[in-house]
């Protein structure tokens, strides 16, 4: 992982380790990439952010921000705001709001450093520090860095390569010729998008695959595609990119984007790789069958589609052919008069595990009930859509307890849910649901 490799090999020691599954933030480093004719900066988590992904990318760590004779703006905030006491996780998040003044984000400092934790300090400091500094221009030490990786970044050919080692193999295809053939020929390997989960089973799971073959630098795969009918996302387009565009039609999403992981999270995460791996928790699957979406499946030079509902069959099976893929995601346009609701329950605001996630559309072809969190799948409520009775959630559903939720809490607020979307004007406002 690239944060064993800048600590380790480079001496880069700023960047700290924290949980090591992505989820506290201290190892976050800011990456540059090419997104399409722009340079895009995200902060990521270098804990679980493969170094076979880095090909045409630029790191930055908290090394190349500023010195200490000359802090960087962001930095000397901090100082100045006391956002800092024993400072494990202070690099991390001067890491992420960089990347946010780079990024130019618009969003709240809130959901800039969701994905930091601070265990001793508390967030006022550093969220003044961001909100004081996020259009301060970088100090001309930084921007000369910058600048020059912008170059070779946008002159870069990533990918296209095999590393062959003692442990094992990697594929890095760069066209979906090679990626389908490769995926005949190695129906073993494992592959990798983001490597959000796949990232995890190697940190805490302590899994060495034999065989990976990675997505990342495949351009098709990249592409984000708009038509009357379709947004048609390339199954490694993370998170970061697929937000904006769906927000564009679904703006009630806007939540349940920001609540996805942290911005690390949704900068390596891909939506490709939240239905692959078929987890009945995962937050895009609800929202995706929600809105009618389908899946294009590749085997080799044979392509089908499936609806998203259907690809999930049981506990971890879902309809995948060894040799086949996800090339892309589906997702119709908004109808006239479409009405969307989506809700993620869970027991904290940020990063967190969903207990269930309801998504409800309604257009003129009829009403679409998707949960997660409440059976072995994401699923439909089909008995809820023909009789339009929220108390008919117990025949759709039999969930789990588990230590996030009861069964009998998650058939209650799922109810509640229901009637807050079929029950509109009843006094049952979602807001009051969700508690
Ligand atoms: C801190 C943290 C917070 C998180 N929070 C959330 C959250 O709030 N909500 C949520 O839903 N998830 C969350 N996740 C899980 C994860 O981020 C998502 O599931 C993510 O979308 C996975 O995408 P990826 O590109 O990283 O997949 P990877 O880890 O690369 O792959 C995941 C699986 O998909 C398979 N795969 C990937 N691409 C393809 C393809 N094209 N064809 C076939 N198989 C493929 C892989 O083989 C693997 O089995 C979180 C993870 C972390 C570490
Ligand atoms: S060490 Fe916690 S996110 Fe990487
Ligand atoms: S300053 Fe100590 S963890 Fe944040």
């Amino acid at each position: 992982m690239l944060l064993g490799w800048l600590r380790e090999h480079q001496q880069a020691r700023g960047t700290k380790e924290g949980c090591n599954e992505g989820d506290c933030g201290a190892c976050s480093v800011v990456l540059a990439r090419k997104q399409g004719e722009h340079i895009d900066y995200q902060p990521v988590n270098a804990c679980i952010f493969p170094l076979a992904n880095l090909d045409g990318t630029a790191i930055f760590s908290v090394e190349d921000f500023g010195n200490r004779q000359a802090l960087h703006p962001i930095q000397q905030a901090v100082v100045d705001e006391h956002g800092s006491q024993c400072g494990f996780c202070t690099p991390g998040f001067i890491a992420s709001m960089v990347a946010g003044q780079l990024g130019k984000v618009e969003h709240s400092a809130e959901v800039q450093i969701a994905g930091n934790l601070c265990r001793c300090t508390g967030y006022g400091g550093l969220i003044r520090a961001f909100e004081g500094q996020r259009n301060t221009p970088q100090p001309a030490a930084f921007r000369a860095k910058l600048d020059a990786a912008e170059s070779w970044i946008k002159a870069s050919d990533a990918g296209g390569f095999e590393c062959h080692g003692t442990t094992g193999s990697i594929y890095a295809p760069s066209t979906l010729k090679d990626l389908a053939s490769l995926r005949s020929v190695h129906p073993d390997a494992l592959i990798v998008a983001g490597a959000t989960d796949v990232g995890l089973w190697m940190t805490k799971g302590l899994k060495q695959p034999p065989k990976l073959i990675l997505t990342t630098y495949v351009h098709e795969l990249h592409a984000v595609e708009q038509t009357a009918e379709h947004f048609c996302f390339g199954a490694a387009v993370p998170y970061s990119q697929v937000g904006p565009t769906l927000l564009q039609d679904y703006p009630e999403a806007r939540d349940w984007f920001e609540r996805l992981g942290s911005v690390q999270v949704r900068a390596s995460g891909t939506l490709g790789g939240n239905i692959a791996n078929g987890s009945p928790i995962g937050d895009g699957p609800p929202l995706m069958i929600a809105l009618g979406a389908s899946l294009r499946l590749r085997k080799g030079e044979t392509l089908r589609e499936v609806a998203l509902e259907d690809y999930f069959i049981a506990y971890g099976k879902q309809d995948l052919a060894e040799d086949e893929f996800v090339e892309a995601v589906l997702v119709p346009r908004r109808q006239p008069g479409q009405r969307l609701m989506v809700e993620k329950v869970s027991r904290r605001i940020d990063q967190d595990i969903t207990a269930v996630l309801a998504a409800f559309s309604e257009t003129s072809v009829g009403l679409r009930l998707a949960f997660g969190g409440m059976a072995a799948t994401p699923k439909l409520a089909k008995t809820v859509m023909a009789s339009r009775q929220a108390s008919d959630i117990h025949k759709d559903f039999e969930p789990l307890s588990d230590l996030r939720a009861s069964k009998a809490y998650r058939l209650r607020v799922a109810e509640n849910l229901l009637r807050a979307f079929l029950e509109p004007d009843a006094s049952n406002p979602s807001q009051e649901a969700a508690q």
